[in-house]
């Protein structure tokens, strides 16, 4: 095989395959605000995170502030509010275009700022959930955790890590608890609207020196040291790993620059010994020492880096076939032809068929 030289690295691939421009031009960045963020169901907040009456949490979507609030009608939505603050509790009326809200899958509260949603939530979402439904409609849930990350890098590479997982090779702990026959014939399951779920498989915490079994803890119905993961469209992550549940929500900050939430949960009806031992198992995974996900932050924070705006165009292949087994890419390909769709654009020339309004001057 002949080195890797310039000329070949830009040569029109025999495989599927996207351009960085997906990920750093600003042109695309406005379309995707517009086109897809302003259109999309956004899981903004969490019920327990506004249990009583009057409790609030707002938020940006497309550039445009939101708000959710807990009231005596159920939570209610609204945009351009006068309220700037993340959280609290209202002490008067509220004044703002009212939006469509709805509380489902694990009592997330989910917004739109599409005035004329054509589906609802359970339609939007498409069947992504039903592999976790029992495990996360059978009790309340409750928020133990929070923290965000800015990232110089694009929201999609974010989802791209939690959609991919040949990028467990980066993952020692990973690699360890989990690599054996029952991971790599994991499958991705494609449904409608770009969501994919990944299919469950028992990890062996105790391959990890100081790790123990989870099974004890398992979120209900769920048999033990089961890992599944809901990746929904257009960069929403549901983690569920046994005795603790995770949510990524992505909120594009530019081309090259993203914030991202991260959040853990419980059961509400936890004991304070319960609810210690999920917080520890989150934080060994998830929190901020431990495995995983600062690992996929560095990871993708060295993409970003190398695909910001300025840098020369390149291929990003999608070609792997493996009977949708773990590895197999079939989940981006999913992703980006609903990406593709949402544009209007080829996600192998994005610039193309942008629409006008958004091509540079
Ligand atoms: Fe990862």
């Amino acid at each position: 095989m002949p080195p890797r030289n310039r000329v070949n690295w830009l040569k029109k691939p025999k495989v599927e395959y996207i351009s960085s421009e997906c990920y750093n031009n600003h042109d695309v960045y406005l379309a995707e605000q517009e086109m897809i963020f302003s259109k999309v169901w956004v899981p903004m907040c969490h019920m327990s995170e506004m249990y009583e009456l009057g409790d609030f949490r707002t938020t940006t979507i497309a550039g445009v502030p939101v708000i959710a609030v807990n009231t005596n009608q159920g939570v209610r939505a609204y945009k351009d509010t006068h309220i700037t603050q993340p959280a609290g509790t209202l002490s008067g009326p509220i004044e703002g275009d009212e939006l469509h809200c709805e509380v489902k899958h694990g009592q997330m509260v989910w917004v739109t700022l599409d005035p004329n949603p054509t589906q609802d939530v359970e339609q939007w979402t498409a069947g992504a959930f039903d592999c976790i439904a029992d495990a996360i409609d059978t009790e309340e849930l409750e928020v133990f955790h929070y923290h965000k990350a800015i990232i110089d890098t694009n929201y999609k590479l974010w989802h791209d890590t939690n959609s991919e997982f040949y990028h467990d090779f980066m993952h020692y702990f990973n690699r360890v608890s989990g690599f054996n026959d029952e991971y790599f014939a994991r499958k991705n399951i494609p449904f409608d609207n770009g969501h994919v779920n990944v299919s469950s498989f028992t990890v062996n915490y105790e391959e990890y020196d100081g790790f123990e079994d989870r099974g004890e803890l398992s979120f209900p119905n769920l048999p033990p040291n089961q890992w599944y993961m809901v990746d929904l469209f257009p960069g929403f992550n549901f983690n569920l790993r046994g005795s603790a549940y995770r949510s990524d929500t992505v909120t594009p900050l530019g081309p090259n620059k993203v914030l991202i939430e991260f959040k853990g949960y419980g059961l509400r009806k936890d004991t304070p010994e319960e609810r210690q031992t999920r917080i520890k198992h989150h934080n060994s995974i998830w929190g901020p020492f431990g495995r995983n996900l600062h690992e996929d932050l560095i990871g993708v924070a060295g993409q970003g880096t190398t695909m910001r705006e300025g840098t020369e165009t390149r291929n990003i292949l999608h070609g792997r076939h493996e009977n949708s087994t773990i590895h197999d890419e079939v989940g981006m390909r999913h992703y980006y032809g609903a990406w593709g769709d949402f544009l209007g654009v080829n996600p192998a020339r994005p610039l193309e068929h942008l629409p006008d309004v958004y091509q540079a001057a």
